[in-house]
């Protein structure tokens, strides 16, 4: 078996055995909800990879992983309102199966419980996880905040976009093998250069996101197809098609016309703005786009004096990650 499977049973496992509260319902029955609807649950795996990447005892790092994982789902569930999402793995959305405020309360729960499962770490390492695991966290603010900032101005440079997926998505896989690094006994430095190589594949891996938001099969996706289309996100699709359409007079009145209008129809506008995607290419510009991340995040693992056997399987990890499906 890989170690990438036996972490994400061990994982699975310690998630299987929780329980998050029974009174009042309306609390506790949305969170028991989204945790058992699944999804790759790669964070806490990469907490667990990291520890063992520096031949730390794994089960040291399992609070701090379900931490991480808990976490992440409350993103989700936050996520989800703030987009309009409908669906999360398949599944009606926390805050379409109750209500916004429900999704708001047990979100906040769920990160009150992120952070007592964190405090379950050996004491000794508790103050630097907590510092690691707070700055994430606030990082992770910073860009869903700017991600809602970007949907109502017309134009976002690539970099500044780069930046916000950095913060909002990557920050917390960098953030998940440093704590993971942490715990395994790393040198600060070399925790540093998983960190970075972390962040690098979470760029990467938000890319590879927004091109499924328009490409996935649904059958398999999970989320509402062209969810990103119908808010106005301003992906590296939409900004690299905005770039390219500015030759082309008609092509950028169509787009320019689509993101102003105040109301439309959703299919519609999802299949135009697709087309146009098709028309000029951009998906493959997304593609290389996310390589160029993807081979700086394997050069951040050269200077750390670890063995090549273990580098395989963060390597092997960081390539489930480019070709996924949901
Ligand atoms: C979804 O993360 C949110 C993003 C940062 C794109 P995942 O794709 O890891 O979601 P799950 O946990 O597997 O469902
Ligand atoms: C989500 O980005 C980032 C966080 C949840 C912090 P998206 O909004 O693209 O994630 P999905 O597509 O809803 O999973
Ligand atoms: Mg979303
Ligand atoms: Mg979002
Ligand atoms: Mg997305």
């Amino acid at each position: 078996m890989s170690k990438i499977s036996e972490f994400q049973q061990k994982v699975e496992a310690a998630l299987k055995g929780k329980s998050y509260g029974a009174h009042p319902k309306e609390l506790y029955e949305p969170i028991e909800y989204i945790m058992s609807l699944g999804g790759k649950r790669m964070r806490p795996v990469l907490v667990l990879m990291a520890c063992d990447f520096f031949d730390g005892d794994v089960d040291k790092a399992l609070h701090p992983s379900i931490a991480v994982e808990l976490f992440h789902n409350f993103t989700l569930v936050h996520d989800d309102i703030m987009d309009k999402a409908p669906l999360r793995r398949g599944k009606q959305t926390v805050h379409e199966k109750w209500n916004d405020n429900i999704a708001i309360l047990s979100g906040d729960a769920m990160m009150v419980r992120a952070y007592q499962e964190l405090c379950k770490a050996d004491p000794a390492l508790l103050p630097r996880l907590l510092e690691i695991f707070s700055d994430t966290a606030a990082k992770v603010c910073e860009g869903q905040q700017l991600d809602m900032n970007y949907e109502k101005v017309q134009r976002v440079a690539i970099p500044n976009y780069i930046k916000m997926i950095e913060l909002k998505t990557a920050v917390l896989l960098g953030g998940a093998l440093k704590m993971g690094a942490i715990i395994g006994g790393a040198r600060e430095e070399d925790a540093q250069r998983l960190y970075d190589f972390g962040k690098h594949i979470g760029v990467a891996f938000q890319l590879q996101d927004d091109i499924l938001d328009v490409y996935a099969d649904a059958e398999k996706f999970g989320k509402q197809k062209g969810g990103d289309i119908i808010a106005n996100k301003k992906t590296y699709l939409l900004l690299k098609a905005m770039e390219m359409a500015n030759t082309n007079r008609y092509l950028k009145e169509e787009l320019d016309q689509w993101i102003a209008a105040p109301e439309f129809n959703a299919q519609e506008k999802v299949e135009a703005v697709t087309n146009i995607y098709n028309f000029l290419n951009v998906k493959e510009l997304a593609r290389t786009e996310m390589k160029k991340h993807y081979d700086s995040a394997l050069a951040c693992l050269k200077d750390i004096p670890v063995s090549d056997e273990k580098k395989k399987w963060l390597i092997a990890f960081a390539d489930s990650l480019m070709v996924r499906e949901v």
